[in-house]
């Protein structure tokens, strides 16, 4: 029973946090989209920047920027703010409900580094923090003021931190990891810089003061990296059911390649908003990241201390299909049958069972995407499988599977 209802809870929560980051990065979109368009024109009250004229849903709108803010403050503001605490919290107890609830599975693998579960989830919860404190700075330091050399150095900072995570965490923990950093510096950005800005501008509106129009620039730059970062944080929500982008030797510089990709074809938007001559080269530079990625898939399991050329070297001598079955099950059907042994699983994960030869004929490319192209299975390699192993998985795929 508890069971049954701990599956429904979390697939509630995935339910409401997709919506909420729908919500989110809708409106953000949107917004987006919105300040790029605005026109100046004559006629406009004095304090405004801009305006645009959209059609939806049966009627007009126009919609008019204030810079700083309106000569005098409206007594009706709608706040956007929730969609993006919504998608946090939510996301949070999803990490916290599948990676802290199964570190041993999903966090940690102690072929990387042998963590107890606690020290797992405490290095995950400090590095959330820290990275937030760390691009914040980056963000308030001198370098702050140069868009195009921060966005450089917050990169970098990802990409390392992504490579660091490969060496603390399971593959899939590590992936995971580096998209919730990401998730939190945006959401971050909007409770700790972009409301509260907003709030002192609203208040000194109301108090008569002049506002500082430091909080519109430092709201509209880091409502920015927010933009650039919302395609690549969506990748790798959803990489989480692709092993070949998180449980293979490189899935850090596919992170990398992500980030890069998800930016530029966020500008070619960007820059089709502000009706400048498309950018059509960001087109280009995508599919060469989105070849490179495929690429780097096929190089082989994570964590693999095998030089990459095994396959090769096992596909000289052809696998038999009895041993295939040995390993299949001895290694994956104590979690992948009717009745699974395996404690806390009462019925086989996603479906996926292995414990016939039928079976595990059926299945052959999900075995090898899951075990001899990528490590994603066995999680954190819980029944030690080898590399030699992975192999021979892949040796009898490649080789017709009979
Ligand atoms: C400790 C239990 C366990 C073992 C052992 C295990 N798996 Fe899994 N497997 C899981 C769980 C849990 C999931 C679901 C993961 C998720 O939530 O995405 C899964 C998912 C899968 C999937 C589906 C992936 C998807 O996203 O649809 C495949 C394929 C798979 N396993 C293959 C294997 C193979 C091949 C082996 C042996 C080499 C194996 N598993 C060993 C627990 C196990």
């Amino acid at each position: 029973m508890w069971e049954i209802l701990w599956v429904w809870g979390e697939t509630f929560l995935r339910w409401l946090h997709v919506i909420a980051a729908i919500g989110w990065i809708g409106s953000s979109f949107y917004f987006i989209h919105l300040d790029y368009s605005l026109q100046q024109r004559e006629g406009l009250p004095a304090q405004a920047y801009g305006e645009a004229w959209q059609v939806h849903g049966g009627g007009f709108y126009n919609m008019v920027k204030y810079l700083v803010a309106p000569a005098r403050m409206p007594d009706d503001l709608t706040w956007f703010k929730w969609e993006a605490y919504a998608t946090w919290i939510s996301g949070f107890a999803l990490v916290v409900a599948i990676f802290y609830a199964s570190a041993n599975l999903y966090l940690i693998d102690p072929a990387v580094m042998a963590l107890s579960p606690t020290a797992g989830i405490a290095i995950s919860i400090a590095a959330l923090v820290l990275g937030w404190a760390v691009y914040d700075g980056l963000c308030r330091s001198p370098l702050g003021r140069n868009d195009t050399v921060l966005a450089a150095v917050g990169f970098v900072f990802i990409v390392a931190l992504a490579y660091a995570f490969t060496k603390v965490f399971s593959a899939r923990g590590a992936f995971m990891q580096i998209g919730a950093v990401i998730g939190t510096i945006m959401a971050a950005n909007v409770l700790m810089v972009i409301i509260p800005g907003q709030r002192k501008v609203v208040a000194d509106l109301i108090a008569g003061r002049a506002p500082d129009p430091v909080h519109g620039r430092r709201g509209k730059q880091r409502s920015t990296h927010n933009n650039y970062l919302t395609l690549p944080v969506v990748f790798v929500m959803i990489s989480n059911h692709y092993p070949l982008a998180y449980a293979t030797r490189f899935s850090w510089v596919i992170l990398a390649l992500t980030l890069v990709m998800g930016a530029v074809i966020r500008h070619f938007y960007n820059m089709r908003h502000q009706r400048q001559p498309s950018p059509w080269w960001t087109w280009g530079v995508a599919a060469v990241c989105g070849l490179a990625i495929v690429w780097l898939s096929t190089l082989g399991p994570a964590q693999s201390e095998r030089p990459r050329k095994r396959a090769d070297a096992t596909a000289a001598s052809p696998v038999k299909f009895a041993q295939v079955e040995d390993i299949v099950i001895s290694r994956c059907s104590m979690c992948h049958a009717e009745e699974p042994v395996w404690a806390g699983l009462s019925v086989p994960p996603k479906g996926v069972l292995l414990d016939t030869a039928a079976r595990i004929k059926a299945n052959a490319r999900q075995i090898a995407i899951a075990a001899a192209w990528s490590n994603a299975m066995p999680p954190s390699n819980v029944t030690d499988i080898t590399a030699e192993e992975r192999d021979t998985l892949g040796a009898w795929i490649s080789s017709g599977r009979d």
